[in-house]
């Protein structure tokens, strides 16, 4: 099996990117996957997205991290950082995709590592992210130490269009900082 690298994008490498970022979120839709859009999910619907990250990226607000094999992005995982003055500890993770021809190869388990430790360098403690009940990310977080800590039903419609329950997941990833008042 090839390797994969995990690499850390900035705005400008992740405009070199768009067209593959693109295809990993239709790619993710078309097989199902509960990613805020529904079947039919275009690229440049799809670069859309993608491109709205860019002012968080560029600002540091924003972590982008891919996976690539031979150069090529076979996966995503994203990480806010929260810029609350009350949350200077919290972060939420997001677009945790792996193309469809290259799961169950430990991928999603690396960029969720390096998502943790993106926000740990940031000083951030504990991180939050959402799923669908039952579905592979469901299983991963699980598999990764995340703890559950809610169920929301019929909160989002499948690409197909049946609404599903979402599952609220947290970790702390450290301890936790004093905010500093001003
Ligand atoms: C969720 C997703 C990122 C997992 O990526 P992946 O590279 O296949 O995950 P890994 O191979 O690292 O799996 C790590 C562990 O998670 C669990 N897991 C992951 N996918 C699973 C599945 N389909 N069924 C059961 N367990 C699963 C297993 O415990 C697995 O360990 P194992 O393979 O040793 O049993 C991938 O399935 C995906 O992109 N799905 C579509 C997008 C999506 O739903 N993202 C989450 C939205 S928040």
């Amino acid at each position: 099996m090839d390797p994969f690298s995990i690499l850390a994008c900035d705005a400008p490498a992740m405009e070199a990117r768009l067209d593959a970022l693109a295809a990993l979120l239709c790619d993710a839709v078309a097989h199902g996957a509960s990613v805020n859009f529904l079947a039919g999910l275009q690229a440049p619907r799809a670069r859309q997205f993608w491109e709205g990250q860019r002012d968080g990226i560029a600002a540091g607000t924003t972590r982008l991290l891919l996976a690539e094999r031979e150069g090529v992005p076979c996966g995503t995982v994203l990480v806010f950082l929260a810029q609350q003055p009350n949350a200077p500890h919290r972060a939420e993770i997001g677009k945790m995709l792996v193309h469809s021809s290259q799961r169950r190869q430990g991928l999603g388990r690396c960029l969720l590592a390096a998502a943790e430790a993106a926000a740990r360098a940031e000083g951030r403690s504990l991180l939050l992210l959402d799923t669908e009940a039952g579905s592979a990310g469901d299983k991963l977080y699980r598999a990764c130490g995340w703890t559950e800590f809610g169920r929301v039903p019929d909160h989002a419609f499948r690409p197909h269009g049946v609404l599903a329950e979402t599952v609220y997941f947290y970790k702390q990833i450290g301890p936790h900082r004093r905010a500093d008042a001003r």
